[in-house]
């Protein structure tokens, strides 16, 4: 198991689904227009909801390689008209080469990168530029956060939750709310070309209740390690009634050259 729930992929869907950035999906599509038989590899991929967001964007036909370590996750993910599918259940921590034999046209990860550390996403580029693949990771959560209205505990929850979004998730170190700019370092140096554009949740009660419950809810959980439990519940019991909440994502599209 992941500890990321088939209820907490679905419940995030649509607000994932509308954040996404629109002109870097645009150019993902222009990038392949008038190519077909493309491979795509996506990491993390859950219950496949970038198989779905970017299927449509491109040519048919597409051959999906949908690589997680949550085989009850995988078990989830439907081709998209035009895709044939493979699940693969496997930790991306132990054998990130063998995705990329045969080579994929495009890698890409959404609500992944937070939890990786600066090596793997070292080697993930190099993997990536050895093939000459295009990436596109979607909805990297980048550290901003606006809760509505204000409570005197947001600034110590923030800080208590960026230092748990630090910790080891199984791919090292993670680099948290960093891990968009790192990459994104890391893909210009070895001459990519890289667009960026932000993938805000902007949620709002009562349609986003239930979302906002549920971040209000996680974080509270992640956050009383360090700050105390007492204090955790408090911030957690107002923020489940919160209004409006944004929290800040990044997308990137990396294109190599030739
Ligand atoms: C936040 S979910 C995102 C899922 C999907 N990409 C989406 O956007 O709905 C993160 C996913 O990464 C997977 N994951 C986390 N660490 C992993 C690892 N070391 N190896 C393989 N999969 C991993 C989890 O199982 C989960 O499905």
């Amino acid at each position: 198991m992941s500890g990321f729930s088939a209820e907490w992929l679905a419940l995030r869907a649509d607000a994932d689904a509308s954040a996404r950035d629109q002109g870097l999906a645009a150019l993902l599509g222009d990038h392949f227009e008038g190519r077909s038989a493309l491979r795509m590899l996506d990491l993390g991929a859950g219950t496949g909801a970038n198989l779905r967001a970017i299927a449509p964007l491109i040519d048919p036909p597409q051959h999906w390689l949908l690589a997680d370590r949550d085989a009850a996750l995988l078990a989830y993910c439907e081709p998209a008209p035009g895709t044939t599918i493979e699940r693969r259940q496997i930790d991306l921590a132990a054998d990130l080469s063998g995705l990329f034999d045969p080579a994929p046209d495009l890698v890409t990860a959404s609500a992944l990168l937070d939890l990786c550390g600066a090596d793997w996403i070292d080697r993930l580029v190099a993997l990536a530029r050895g093939c000459g693949a295009a990436l596109y990771t979607t909805l990297s959560y980048d550290g901003r956060e606006q809760w509505r209205p204000p409570h005197r505990l947001d600034a110590a929850v923030l800080a208590a939750f960026h230092a748990d979004q630090r910790r080891d998730k199984g791919l090292g170190p993670a680099l948290g709310p960093g891990s968009h700019a790192h990459l994104a370092a890391t893909l210009r140096s070895n001459g990519y070309q890289v667009f960026e554009a932000p993938s805000d949740w902007h949620l709002a009660a009562p349609g986003d209740a239930a979302l906002i419950a549920a971040l209000a809810g996680a974080t509270a959980a992640a956050v009383a390690g360090t700050i105390g439990a007492d204090r955790a519940n408090i911030w957690g019991a107002a923020r489940r009634a919160a209004h409006r909440v944004t929290i800040g994502h990044r997308d990137l599209l990396a294109l190599a050259s030739n």
